[in-house]
């Protein structure tokens, strides 16, 4: 079964589905910082640290994403240690691809395969970079780029279609929340995506309450709970079995301290972390407090 979505430059269709069990994960979510050395630091010992019940996910910058790719051991292309890295590179090639389970990803994608579209990127493109995951819909581009719920929708598709997984962030403003709006609007945001995809497309959901990103303020793990029940219940009107499949993950201001509780809840799978991230002992941290 194949679903057609209408975007503004072309017609395209989702032939996969790409089901898959739910997996506890971290998305590192560099936005806009970090440099070569950051990649060539913490490549290497995070895919050292990697285990198999946990899916580590690094989205730099995406003109490091060829980089990140390389050192990861995923691009396939292949370089010795002395010219992929600089001194901080404690593996050779060679044991780091045999050992690197990190996958990683883009924080952006377009809502067209291609065009005249100065400074966007299309699905396939990652796809062809390896890249596993893209994100869509962050706050920040909600905000600043003016995304609609429309764009983000036709973004995941051809995410799906490319066989890249869109990591779909939703999230509510303050004034929402105080409003009393927090489920409307969070139903609004998923309500748009879904009909879009096949039913069982695999995707990752991230619920970032637009407060707590890069505040210091993250939601209570009794509150967070209570949103992703909410998303999981969404779901399950689609899909009950789609429900219990989609990694929700929660992501505002996590840290290597508050990590473990949000993670030991029900219906939170893991996280998507930002300025945390950049420091590779941190995200460590945050990494292994998903392992339960
Ligand atoms: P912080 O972890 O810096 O609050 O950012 C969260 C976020 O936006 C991740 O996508």
């Amino acid at each position: 079964m194949q679903i057609t979505i209408d975007s503004p430059d072309a017609t395209i269709s989702c032939p996969v589905n790409l089901a898959a069990p739910r997996a506890k994960m971290v998305v590192a979510n560099w936005k806009m910082f970090g440099n070569l050395a950051l990649c060539r630091e913490s490549l290497p010992r995070l895919s050292a640290a990697v285990i198999d019940s946990v899916e580590l996910v690094v989205c730099p910058p995406a003109p490091y994403l060829g980089e990140v790719g390389r050192l990861a051991g995923r691009s396939g292309v292949h370089y010795g240690a002395g010219e992929v890295a600089g001194e901080s590179v404690h593996l050779g090639a060679k044991e780091l691809e045999s050992r690197s389970r990190v996958h990683y990803g883009a924080q952006d994608v377009a809502d067209v395969t291609h065009g005249a579209r100065t400074g966007e990127w299309s699905a396939d493109m990652l796809a062809e970079l390896g890249c596993r995951y893209a994100i869509v819909g962050h706050s920040e581009r909600r905000d600043r780029h003016r995304e609609c719920n429309q764009t983000v929708a036709v973004k995941a598709a051809m995410c799906i279609a490319a066989g890249v997984i869109p990591i779909v962030c939703v999230g509510e403003l303050m004034s929402d929340r105080e409003s009393g709006q927090t489920e409307a609007v969070l139903a609004e945001q998923l309500n748009a995506i879904l009909p879009l995809m096949e039913k069982n497309a695999m995707f990752v959901l991230a619920y970032e309450p637009v407060w707590a990103i890069g505040t210091g303020l993250a939601a209570t793990p009794e509150m967070a709970q209570d949103v992703h029940a909410f998303l999981r219940h969404q779901l399950a009107t689609f899909s009950p079995t789609w429900a219990e499949s989609v990694t929700i993950l929660y992501g505002g201001s996590v840290k290597a301290d508050n990590a473990a509780s949000l993670f030991a809840m029900p219906d939170i799978d893991g996280g998507l972390v930002g300025g945390a991230s950049l420091n590779v002992d941190d995200l460590l941290t945050i990494y292994r407090a998903a392992n339960i």
